[in-house]
């Protein structure tokens, strides 16, 4: 599910990339991610900087074996996010990551740049929700990708008229999301939600102000706000019942 996630936040860096902050990442900083990454390329047995959509297959192929091996690519995660260090945010730019990581366009930097930050959420402050919910997420993401796909459709189009905001960017937040709440209940919502703005915050920082905050009570304040939380508490269930089903297997 986070690999598809990092497909869909990485069609619409393109557009915005014109409006980043300057780099003032020093040699040492590029260096440094240069070497961070290239380890952790070598736990996917890449020995250079892959193109991103083979390393995202790569990721989702391994993902996809379940939460253990989730929780593996979060050691290899960490391990590189501690290995930046203090180079985090001065060195995460796109340009210093196009630098460090020797990817030919700029996209390809804001791909990678994105993937880290949802990586860092997903493996840090988000660790332990995503855990829990893992294989109600992962069935998002494997036999829901048509509603993903409707939100990014529909953010593609408005881009492509108007370009990119950071309303839009709100907007296809608050749909993504939506589409975790709806299999996932209230705390798939938060994730979904947090999963985009972890990604694109590192790509176009100044939305920050701009885009919905990530509350595990989504939506929970509006008229039908109980009979949400009942919904998502049998959801929660059926997918406790679905994550012991799909173990056993
Ligand atoms: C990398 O290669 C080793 C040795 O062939 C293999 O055991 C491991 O599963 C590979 N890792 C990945 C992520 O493909
Ligand atoms: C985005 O919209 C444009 C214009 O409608 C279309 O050509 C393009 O294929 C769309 N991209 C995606 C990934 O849907």
């Amino acid at each position: 599910m986070k690999a598809f996630f990092a497909i869909c936040l990485a069609l619409y860096i393109g557009f915005c990339a014109a409006q980043t902050t300057p780099p003032a990442c020093p040699a040492a900083g590029i260096t440094q991610i240069s070497t961070c990454y290239a380890a952790y390329f070598k736990n996917l047995n890449f020995t250079s900087t892959p193109p991103f959509m083979t390393y995202v297959q790569a990721i989702d192929k391994l993902i996809i074996q379940g939460v253990s091996s989730f929780k593996t690519m979060c050691t290899w995660s960490t391990t590189r996010q501690t290995c930046i260090g203090m180079y985090d945010p001065m060195c995460a730019t796109g340009a210093a990551f196009q630098q460090a990581l020797g990817v030919s366009t700029k996209n390809e930097a804001y791909e990678y740049l994105s993937a880290y930050g949802t990586n860092n959420w997903e493996c840090g402050p988000g660790y332990s929700d995503v855990v829990a919910n893992f294989y109600c997420l992962e069935n998002v993401g494997l036999n829901h990708k048509s509603d993903i796909l409707t939100c990014y459709s529909a953010y593609n189009a408005s881009i492509q008229q108007n370009g990119f905001s950071c309303s839009a960017l709100a907007t296809y937040t608050t749909c993504y999301a939506n589409v975790y709440k709806k299999y996932c209940g209230a705390i798939g919502g938060y994730i979904g939600c947090s999963l985009v703005k972890a990604g694109a915050l590192e790509d176009v920082p100044y939305c920050a102000d701009q885009l919905p905050i990530c509350s595990k009570n989504f939506e929970a304040h509006k008229l039908f706000g109980m009979r949400h939380k009942l919904a998502a508490k049998r959801l929660a269930q059926k997918n406790h019942n679905n994550g012991d089903a799909s173990k056993i297997h």
